[in-house]
């Protein structure tokens, strides 16, 4: 048993889909959540830039005393986590092997989409694991920067004119190819899966990367004996912290928790 809490972080708040699942699967467990809103994207900056945000991420976050680090971020995830994975002394887990192993197991016709980051699909590491999982499997990569830009800005939903225009121009040559199963390489991209759905007529198996980077934490904890003590009623309790300022926090917040955001917000400089 380990009650200290768990930090959780992304480069804006696209992390907050792996928190919506951490809420459902660990619900004794307390959060310190990290987006660096003040720097998002990621996704199209060099892995130099990528390591040093995400070194001082982590040195935010551990600033608490905390027992683990979840990487909400699949540009982090597939660029640097072997990196500070081998620079800090606590469990830094990524959403990105999840993800890829689920991808293997699910395809039929081994066809596997993958979207992310520019970032991400250069990196190669979805590929990978998928690979090594399924050395049938055979992977069509489409890097889709407007995604991450769209979502922070309110446009996700179904019937957005915006979106399905950009679901159209990314996702078509994925259709054409007759995959059976599409990763959503990238934490932001949760919120797009009714559109993305609804493109493919719901004959496509989609890989969230926020939902299989949960289970993996889950997995993780109890592997280590770390899951915190509960007692009747508890609910988990979350603390966000953001680098730019919290004024729509709230409201965006909400709509990636699928909640509503019930916790302390903070905006907080880490790169000084
Ligand atoms: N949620 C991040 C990811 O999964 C966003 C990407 C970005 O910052 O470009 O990659």
């Amino acid at each position: 048993m380990d009650n200290r809490p768990i930090g959780v972080f992304d480069s804006g708040l696209g992390g907050l889909t792996v928190v919506r699942e951490l809420l459902d699967l660990l619900p004794n467990e307390r959060i310190i959540y990290l987006g660096d809103t003040g720097r998002v994207p990621y996704g199209s900056r060099s892995r130099s830039t990528i390591l040093k945000y995400a070194r001082q991420d982590i040195d935010f976050l551990t600033t608490f005393d905390i027992k683990a680090i979840m990487v909400a971020c699949g540009t982090v995830s597939t660029t640097v986590l072997d990196l500070v994975q081998a620079e800090y002394n606590l469990p830094i887990l990524g959403v990105a092997e999840a993800a890829s192993k689920a991808a293997a197991a699910a395809t039929r016709n081994q066809k596997i989409g993958l979207i992310g980051t520019q970032a991400s699909i250069h990196s190669g590491t979805y590929e990978r694991i998928i690979r090594k999982e399924n050395p049938n499997a055979q992977i069509y990569s489409v890097p889709c920067p407007l995604f991450v830009p769209l979502v922070e800005n309110g446009h996700y939903a179904k019937g957005d004119q915006l979106v399905e225009l950009t679901v159209k121009e990314y996702l078509t040559e994925l259709k054409t190819i007759s995959i059976d199963t599409l990763i959503l390489g990238c934490t932001h991209y949760p919120l797009l899966m009714e559109a993305i759905d609804a493109f493919f007529g719901s004959h496509v198996t989609l890989i969230s990367t926020g939902a299989q980077g949960a289970l993996h934490l889950k997995q993780e904890l109890v592997r280590r004996d770390a899951l915190a003590a509960g007692y009747p009623g508890r609910i988990a309790d979350c603390h966000y912290y953001v680098t730019d300022s919290t004024d729509n926090f709230s409201r965006l917040a909400t709509i990636f928790l699928g909640r509503t955001v019930k916790g302390f917000v903070e905006q907080v400089v880490i790169d000084e």
